[in-house]
């Protein structure tokens, strides 16, 4: 590893526009061990830490390829373990039970644990959150991903992350992460949504496919359905772009995104998921995959979106309006979701799913670096448009704007900056 990623030479242009800021001095002052080389052929590692989802990592252990086609790294199956199950398939799922399975399984038959296996067969099992199996419940054999369409599978492998790999993905999930939030200030995380249309001329829809084949596929799937090879990895899954239903929009609750959203979030990518960052791409390669994602769903043949909607000047931030926010944010029931500091895991949590009846975590708001954008405007959008596809809801009838305002300026306030001594935090 150290011999093809490391921090300190950039030999070619662009880089730093690509990877982020280079290195300084003390930067790694509490790295353990210490990285040192030169840089060789694969990205900066230093600059990687937090860039992607786990789930991202998962899948590009296993198999490069599948989120990084044109990816020359070899794959590490063995930082995985495999166990190889018969189907027997009854009408409710097919409980398995092959002795192996008890090293990881509790089989407690209150809970069951969905699996989603790819059209391989190939299901991946996410680590528990402290990394130690077994997880508590009986695992069961899910194919709802594939709608009316689930292939005939007489047998599943199932794909465990081994200790070692787990604890290497917190490792690279952490490098780079002394030096603060850098990434948020990257001009593509900033990027707005402009009022553009892109025009869909032959030609940049033949563009827009070649640039879908060679970087999306793998997890949106050939028809966009979100059943790319990968996707078995991933949680949350990646978008079936066939639906044409879309969580980052600056249009109204169920209306289509406008071609400036959609290129706003190819271009940032979605912040703890999978779905990369695709600032590095050509402009003209983001708006020509932006105009073919747009032919996957038959919905932009017969609706147009919705004019966005305006959201004027933030009031001022007042310590008065965030102890208002934090008020209006246990009325108006945030909590429930996203618990009562924010980290969410409010009493709805585990059982919330999102449309197509996948499980769906809300959002950890004391992480800060939102999804749909970390400044007061963002969160006051997502609060006032909602997530479609997601149980989170437009609070645009029942919050009047004076309050969204103040529930989003508390929402900044849960990630606000803490003492790393005495870890206490601003005033609440
Ligand atoms: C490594 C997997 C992966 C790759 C590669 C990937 N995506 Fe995604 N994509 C995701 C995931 C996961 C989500 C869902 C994120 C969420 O729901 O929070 C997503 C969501 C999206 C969305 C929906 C955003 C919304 O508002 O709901 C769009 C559009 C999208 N991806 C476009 C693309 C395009 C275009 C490419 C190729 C240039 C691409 N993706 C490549 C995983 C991927
Ligand atoms: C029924 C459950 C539910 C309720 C109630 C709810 N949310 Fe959410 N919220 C969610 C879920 C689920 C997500 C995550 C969607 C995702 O990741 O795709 C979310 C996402 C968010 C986000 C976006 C975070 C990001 O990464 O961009 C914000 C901000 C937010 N909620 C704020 C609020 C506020 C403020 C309230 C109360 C006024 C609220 N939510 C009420 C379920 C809920």
């Amino acid at each position: 590893m150290l011999y093809c990623h490391s921090q300190y030479v950039r030999p070619v242009a662009g880089e730093d526009r690509r990877w982020g800021p280079i290195s300084e001095a003390g930067e790694y002052a509490f790295d353990r061990p210490p990285l040192l080389s030169s840089r060789r052929i694969g990205p900066d590692l230093a600059r990687v830490g937090l860039k992607y989802g786990d789930d991202w990592h998962y899948a590009h252990y296993w198999d490069p390829r599948l989120v990084v086609p044109d990816s020359i790294m070899p794959s590490f199956k063995w930082l995985y373990t495999r166990v190889r199950v018969l189907l027997h398939t009854t009408e409710t799922g097919a409980p398995m039970m092959p002795p192996e399975l008890r090293a990881y399984f509790t089989m407690s038959a209150e809970t069951s644990i969905p699996l989603y296996p790819n059209t391989d067969g190939l299901a991946f099992v996410a680590p528990p959150a402290n990394g130690r199996w077994p997880l508590d419940g009986t695992p069961v054999i899910d194919l709802k991903g594939f709608g009316d369409h689930p292939p005939t599978l007489t047998r599943v492998t199932l794909v465990f992350p081994t200790h070692e790999l787990v604890g290497l993905v917190r490792y690279i999930q952490r490098l780079g992460t002394n030096r603060g939030a850098w990434r948020e200030m990257l001009e593509s995380q900033t990027v707005g949504a402009p009022a553009m249309t892109i025009p869909s001329s032959p030609e940049v829809l033949r563009l827009g496919r070649e640039v879908y084949d060679a970087r999306c596929v793998g997890c949106h799937g050939k028809n966009g359905d979100g059943n790319g090879p990968a996707a078995t990895f991933l949680s949350p899954r990646p978008r079936n772009l066939t639906l044409g239903v879309f969580k980052f929009r600056t249009t109204p609750s169920g209306s289509l995104p406008t071609d400036g959203d959609l290129y706003r979030t190819v271009t940032r990518g979605v912040r703890w998921t999978a779905m990369p960052t695709w600032h590095e791409l050509p402009d003209d390669e983001r708006i020509a995959v932006v105009a073919f994602i747009k032919t996957l769903s038959s919905r932009w043949n017969h609706e147009r979106p919705e004019p966005p909607a305006t959201i004027g000047d933030p009031p001022t931030a007042t310590p008065e309006l965030v102890a208002h926010g934090k008020d209006l944010y246990q009325k108006a029931q945030c909590s429930r979701c996203h618990g009562e500091e924010g980290k969410g895991d409010g009493e709805s949590a585990p059982d919330l799913t999102d449309d197509l009846k996948f499980p769906i975590r809300p959002a950890d708001l004391t992480r800060g670096r939102l999804k749909g954008g970390s400044t007061v405007r963002d969160v006051f959008r997502t609060m006032t448009l909602g997530l479609d596809g997601s149980p989170m809801p437009s609070f645009a009838d029942s919050l009047s704007e004076e309050e969204r305002w103040a529930i989003s300026y508390y929402v900044l306030s849960l990630s606000a900056w803490k003492d790393p001594l005495t870890g206490l935090g601003a005033a609440r």
